[in-house]
């Protein structure tokens, strides 16, 4: 048996379902435009009250997401780390003069609560202080020589605070992927973030976590800023874990994205990213681009940016 909806029979057959029909559609109008009404209020309202909130979605940040054999962006790991001591003001200084995308850095605090920009636990790699860098003050950590390590070019180059970097990183146009080393409070977040609005490029800074306490915390205390989750192991239901902490994509490891490339085509179907760290062989830049990732974090971003204008067309 046919049914009919009965707003369509009544209609057609009785003039008191004719009126009926009309007064529905009257109140659907009167509905709809309230609805729209309300929500052009509420979106005035926040831009009135907060101007920076708005969606910031992968593609804001990255382009357009990539189809297989598209070129990656560039992200340069603790700066250019090829020809610099890592995470120092010369490293990251030398991404800002480059054709490359994202710098990408490390952000920790001191034990006054600077942040600064280290990846280690301790001092003992990169400096030639020992211990853990939490214990160490501002003060205490910019009389250690952070150079030498790598060359004796670079003798007594100093620990950079994040707002050194941020001053020289305003004049340029680049994108930073800023990874909040550890466990990170709502409290410890706006400690960055006001930095970041005071130098006036908050347009231009993605946040980078592993700790699901960090990123939660980047959510409370700083929802505009777009946020990535790294994660080593992709899991099972990737899009569901981005969802969950409302990132703008995942970055994994090469080995992960392999043995799940479906992860690839699930997350940018959902809108979002997938970047990959970190890479410094063609072979695997090769296969990152066969699979479509958005991104790539080297190392060797010079010659990966190379590379990739002679294997990639469009670059
Ligand atoms: O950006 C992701 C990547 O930098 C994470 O690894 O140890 O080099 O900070 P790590
Ligand atoms: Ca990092």
């Amino acid at each position: 048996m046919t049914t009919t909806p009965a707003s369509t029979a009544s209609a057609s057959t009785t003039p008191v379902g004719t009126a009926l029909s009309r007064s529905h559609r009257f109140e659907h109008r009167i509905r709809r435009a309230f609805v729209a009404s309300a929500t052009t209020v509420g979106l005035v309202l926040i831009f009135v009250l907060n101007p920076d909130a708005a969606l910031v979605y992968a593609t804001n940040m990255f382009g357009a997401l990539r189809t297989p054999g598209e070129p990656a962006f560039i992200a340069a790991h603790r700066g250019d780390r090829a020809s610099f001591p890592e995470n120092t003001l010369p490293a990251l200084g030398a991404v800002l003069d480059s054709d490359f995308d994202f710098v990408e850095t490390d952000i920790q605090l001191t034990a006054d609560g600077v942040p600064v920009l280290f990846h280690d636990e301790t001092v003992d790699r990169t400096t030639n202080g020992t211990g853990l860098l939490v214990d160490y003050t501002l003060e205490q950590l910019k009389t250690l020589d952070a150079g030498s390590w790598y060359s004796r070019d670079f003798v007594y180059l100093q620990v950079p605070t994040l707002d050194e970097f941020l001053a020289i990183f305003t004049s340029s146009k680049k994108k930073a992927m800023l990874e909040l080393k550890g466990v990170w409070t709502e409290e410890q977040v706006r400690v960055v973030t006001e930095l970041i609005y005071a130098r006036g490029v908050q347009n231009r800074v993605i946040f980078e976590a592993f700790d699901y306490a960090t990123l939660t915390s980047l959510q409370n205390a700083a929802p505009v800023f777009p946020r990535v989750l790294i994660q080593r192991y992709l899991p099972a239901d990737p899009v569901a874990l981005a969802t969950r902490f409302g990132v703008i994509a995942i970055l994994t490891s090469y080995n992960s994205v392999k043995k799940q490339p479906d992860a690839v085509t699930q997350l940018h179907e959902a809108g979002l990213g997938i970047v990959l760290y970190t890479l410094n062989k063609k072979g695997k830049w090769s296969d990152a681009l066969t699979l479509g990732v958005d991104g790539i974090i080297t190392d060797k971003p010079s010659l990966l940016d190379d590379w990739l204008a002679d294997n990639a067309p469009g670059t």
